[in-house]
């Protein structure tokens, strides 16, 4: 599992860095150690901050970065020699700075509703989605299992450099992120003044337990170690260990429920990492070339995606059904997992063929987050999933930029 995430993540990285000029420096947060806040690997814990502007000054973006759990000391072990261990090998690993694009990207051109926020990204290097507080270090390899400090420590920071006084916040992330946006929103939300707009988003977040499906008894078991690893039985939201075990409360279908906070699920009914990864944990070739290029995949592999698909939106349906609050969602059909971090998949998404309602996902979300309009869809009729690649970085963002001019609102 975090071979693969690894390998996404990478990628995403370079493709970031070819894609954009909006570099933005790593920071090391040197006063969480004395808080106990620290990576696995015991070095402080790091962001990314690009200060708002304009009118958006009073205006708080604070994204967590993903990249899947470790379920056992070895994992966890590896992890802290890499960058979602480590913020030392973090910095080393990407030269000191990081990309800001899509709905993070300061071009007004292809981010009109979040341009001028102010963007805070907390690198992930707990493995736990920012969730352990293990007070005693592994005496054997001297790791520290601290993600929830590591939350604190940069929600004080945040607040130290002016987030209590937004009028506007929003806290996301993406996968193993997104789980953390949904097990931290309420929490991120009592920060703020009752003026304030508090909004969160949950990107390829939504991991589905799919009990009766394949892979149903790896995935639970997979969380249950997360859970053991991290000591998480006493740190998940007491609504859900109500009623639940802690296993089961790390899946978002039963934490979504008691969310008070306005949140917003981007999904695709075909998540690439959920089929690719967690249905069939022992791939073998030919599922490992159809999740690599979709023409390969024989017919049983496409009906087995057709039925992921099925549970995933019934599982959303019935969470959404089950929730005291209303909740905004988009469920569409390409072969995809993350989507805000890239113009391809968010703020020019249609471009590629990826939207719903003839709008592109960051202008859902945009019309959602600001009150314009609600959005609760799903695309129920593609039932196959698609590819959704486009062209290269410079024709996308021609073609882009000629959306946005046409589209403008007088
Ligand atoms: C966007 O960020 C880049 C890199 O920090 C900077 O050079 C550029 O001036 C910024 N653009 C705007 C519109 O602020
Ligand atoms: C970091 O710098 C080295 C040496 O200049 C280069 O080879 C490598 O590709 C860079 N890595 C990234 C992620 O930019
Ligand atoms: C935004 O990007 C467009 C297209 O690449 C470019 O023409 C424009 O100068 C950029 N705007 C700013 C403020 O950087
Ligand atoms: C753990 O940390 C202690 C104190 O810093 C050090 O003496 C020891 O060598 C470390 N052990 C390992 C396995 O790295
Ligand atoms: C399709 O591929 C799977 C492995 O992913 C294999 O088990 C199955 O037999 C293949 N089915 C057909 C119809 O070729
Ligand atoms: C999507 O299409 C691109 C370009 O044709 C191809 O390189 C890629 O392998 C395809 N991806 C999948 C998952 O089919
Ligand atoms: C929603 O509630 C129904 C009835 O209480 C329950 O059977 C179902 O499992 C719940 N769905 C989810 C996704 O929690």
């Amino acid at each position: 599992m975090a071979t693969l995430l690894l390998a996404l993540t990478i990628l995403s990285l370079v493709v970031a860095g070819i894609e954009a000029d909006q570099s933005v420096t790593i920071t090391l947060l040197d006063s969480a150690v004395a808080k106990g806040a620290v990576c696995l690997d015991g070095t402080p814990p790091s962001y990314a901050y690009s200060p708002g502007f304009g009118d958006g000054v009073d205006n708080w973006h604070v994204i967590f970065d993903g990249g899947g759990w470790c379920r056992n000391v070895a994992e966890c072990l590896d992890r802290s020699k890499h960058y979602l261990g480590s913020s030392a090998k973090l910095i080393s690993e990407v030269n000191g700075s990081v990309y800001f694009n899509g709905m993070l990207g300061n071009n007004s051109t292809f981010n009109p509703d979040f341009y001028n926020w102010h963007v805070f990204k907390i690198f992930y290097c707990d493995g736990s989605s920012f969730m352990s507080n293990v007070e005693d270090v592994d005496p054997m390899y001297n790791l520290t299992y601290r993600g929830a400090r590591i939350y604190d420590a940069m929600m004080d920071e945040l607040l130290r450099i002016g987030m209590g006084n937004a009028k506007n916040a929003l806290l996301s992330g993406g996968s193993a992120g997104g789980l953390a946006t949904i097990l931290h929103c309420d929490k991120f939300q009592s920060l703020f003044h009752d003026t304030t707009r508090v909004k969160c988003i949950s990107d390829s977040g939504f991991f589905i337990h799919g009990q009766h499906f394949f892979g149903g008894d790896w995935r639970e078991s997979f969380f249950s170690r997360v859970v053991s690893t991290h000591g998480l039985t006493n740190m998940l939201p007491t609504s859900c260990t109500s009623k639940f075990s802690p296993t089961l409360c790390l899946f978002p279908e039963n934490l979504v429920p008691d969310i008070q906070t306005p949140l917003f699920l981007i999904e695709s009914a075909f998540d690439a990492y959920q089929i690719a990864v967690t249905l069939f944990p022992a791939k073998g070739p030919q599922w490992i070339s159809c999740n690599s290029n979709l023409m390969l995949c024989n017919s049983t592999e496409i009906e087995i995606m057709k039925d992921f698909r099925f549970i995933l939106i019934n599982t959303l349906k019935s969470t959404i059904a089950n929730s005291s609050s209303k909740r905004g969602y988009l469920v569409h059909s390409c072969w995809r997992h993350g989507h805000m971090e890239d113009i391809s998949g968010s703020t020019c998404s249609l471009i590629v063929g990826n939207g719903l309602a003839n709008k592109n996902i960051a202008e859902v979300v945009g019309d959602w987050y600001f009150d314009r309009s609600e959005f609760q869809e799903m695309d129920m009729v593609n039932n196959l999933p698609r590819n959704c690649t486009g062209d290269d970085l410079p024709i996308l963002e021609k073609k882009c930029s000629d959306y946005y001019i046409h589209h403008q609102m007088p």
